[in-house]
C-alpha cells in the first residue's frame, strides 16, 4: 500500500490511534498517577508564544549541531523508548529512520531489539541504562554496547515505580503466545491492520528485552527485566560516578529537573544532562522540563550540554527549547506515533515534519542559525518559569 505522508505529529497520532490495539496506543500514551506532569509537558509549550520580525528575514537557515560528540543534521535526538508491540521491526526501523535523516538514536536498554541488530543500521547510537542489576552485570551491558558500536550512554535516573492511573493501565501480558491473543482477541480483532503486520512476518510482537541478558543467552521478559530493576539497590551519587569512570565516552544522564542534581551531573564528569520527567511516567506533579529549563542553563549550561525531552510534537517547539538555552532535544512519543502509523516511513515523516517546523520557525523569528536563538525570542505569561533546588 503506497504510505500516506502525515502532515503533523498531531495526525499521526490519530492514525496510530485507530490503527493499534487499545492496550498498545495506552500503553504509548502511559502517563502516571493523575497525568498532572504529561498534561503540563505539552500545555506548557502552549502557552509559549513567539516574537517575530517581518522583513530582513534570513534566506538560508543552518541547524545542523553537535551534540554528545557527534554531528547532527538538526538539534532533536530519537529519545530512548522500552519494548513496545507497536511495529514487527520496532526499534530497528527507528534506527533506519534516524541514520537516513542524520539524528542520533537513543536505544532503551528495555528496547525488543538487540543493540547489535540497531548499531548495524545505525552508527550514531546511544545505549540508554538504568541502575539495574549488580555492579560486574553494568560493566558487561557497557562493554556489549561498546562492541557492537554505541558512541554514548544515556543513565536515566528518574523513576519511583508508581503503578497507578486514574485512567486505568492497559493489561500487557508477560509473552505475546496464542493463549495472551486469546485474551486480547476482541481488540486485535477491531484493528485487522495491526494483526495482519505482524501475520505476515509469521510473529507473535516480540515483549523480551535482548540488551538485559549476556549475548547468547535467553533475554528476559520484560517484565523480568522490571523486576531485577525493581530488586536492585537504588545507586547513590558515589555509584553514579563509579558507572560514569567504566565508559570512556559521551555520557549523558537523563531525568534531572533540580538545579542541585545538574550541578552533581556536572561533577561526575558527564558530557550531558538532560532535563526531564520521563515524559511525564515518573513523579506526577513533576513541572513540565521547559519550565525548569532556564534555571538549570543558568547554572551549568556554560559546563555540560543541557538538553530537554517532554512534549515536544512540532519544530516550534524544539525552537522554544533551544532559545531557552537547550542544545537539542530529545523527541519520544512523537516518533512512536508515527512508528504505529508507518514504520521506518512514519519515523521518518515525523522528523521531516518537524524539521519543517524548526525551519519556518527560524523563518519567522528571522534567523539564519539555531545558535542566534535567545530568550528574547519567546514570549512566556508571567510565573511561567520554575526554579527547583538551588
Ligand atoms: C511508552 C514510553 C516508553 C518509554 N521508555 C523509556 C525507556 O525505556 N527509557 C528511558 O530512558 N525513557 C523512556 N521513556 C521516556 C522517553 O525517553 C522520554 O523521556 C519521553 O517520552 C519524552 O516525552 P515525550 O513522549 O512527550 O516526547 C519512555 C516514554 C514512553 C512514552
Amino acid at each position: 500500500m503506497a504510505y500516506k505522508w502525515f502532515e503533523t505529529v498531531a495526525v499521526a497520532q490519530r492514525r496510530a490511534e485507530k490503527y493499534l490495539p487499545k492496550s498498545v496506543y495506552g500503553a504509548l500514551i502511559a502517563g502516571s498517577e493523575k497525568g498532572l506532569s504529561s498534561k503540563d509537558n505539552l500545555e506548557s509549550f502552549d502557552q509559549l508564544g513567539f516574537a517575530p520580525h517581518i522583513a530582513g528575514l534570513s534566506n538560508e537557515r543552518q541547524m545542523q549541531t553537535t551534540l554528545m560528540g557527534q554531528s547532527t543534521s538538526m538539534p532533536v535526538i530519537i529519545s530512548p523508548t522500552g519494548v513496545q508491540a507497536v511495529h514487527p521491526d520496532g526499534e530497528v526501523a527507528v534506527a533506519r529512520a534516524a541514520a537516513n535523516r542524520g539524528v542520533l538514536m537513543g536505544l532503551s536498554s528495555f528496547a525488543s531489539k538487540s543493540v547489535e541488530d540497531v548499531c548495524a543500521v545505525n552508527n550514531q547510537v546511544l545505549f540508554q541504562m538504568y541502575w539495574s542489576g549488580d555492579r560486574d552485570t553494568m560493566v558487561q551491558r557497557l562493554i556489549r554496547a561498546k562492541a557492537a558500536g554505541a558512541k554514548g550512554i544515556i543513565l536515566t535516573l528518574d523513576w519511583s515505580f508508581s503503578n497507578g492511573r486514574d485512567w486505568g493501565s492497559p493489561w500487557i501480558p508477560e509473552k505475546i503466545n496464542l493463549k495472551a491473543m486469546v485474551k486480547l482477541a476482541p481488540e486485535v480483532i477491531a484493528r485487522p491492520r495491526w494483526l495482519t503486520k505482524f501475520a505476515m512476518t509469521g510473529r507473535f510482537p516480540d515483549l523480551g528485552a535482548p540488551n538485559m541478558a549476556p549475548v547468547g543467552t535467553k533475554p528476559p521478559t520484560f517484565f523480568g527485566a522490571y523486576y531485577e530493576w525493581m530488586q536492585s539497590p537504588l545507586p547513590s551519587w558515589d555509584d553514579i560516578a563509579w558507572l560514569r569512570a567504566q565508559w570512556d565516552g559521551p555520557f549523558m544522564v537523563k531525568g534531572v529537573s533540580r538545579i542541585d542534581d545538574a550541578k552533581r551531573v556536572v561533577d561526575l564528569g558527564a558530557t550531558a544532562l538532560s532535563v526531564s520527567n520521563h515524559g511525564g511516567n515518573n513523579l506526577d506533579g513533576t513541572p513540565a522540563p521547559i519550565r525548569s529549563l532556564p534555571a538549570v542553563v543558568d547554572a551549568v549550561g556554560s559546563q555540560i550540554e543541557v538538553l530537554l525531552d517532554g512534549g515536544v510534537r512540532r519544530g516550534s517547539d524544539v525552537v522554544k527549547a533551544l532559545a531557552l538555552g537547550a542544545k537539542g532535544v530529545m523527541i519520544g512519543r512523537a516518533y512512536l506515533w508515527g512508528l504505529s502509523a508507518g514504520g521506518q516511513a512514519g519515523v521518518e515523516n515525523v522528523l521531516d515534519v518537524i524539521r519543517g517546523g524548526i525551519d519556518s520557525t527560524l523563518l519567522g523569528l528571522g534567523k539564519s542559525n539555531i545558535n542566534e536563538l535567545t530568550r528574547d525570542d519567546v514570549v512566556a505569561p508571567e510565573g511561567f518559569f520554575r526554579k527547583l533546588g538551588s
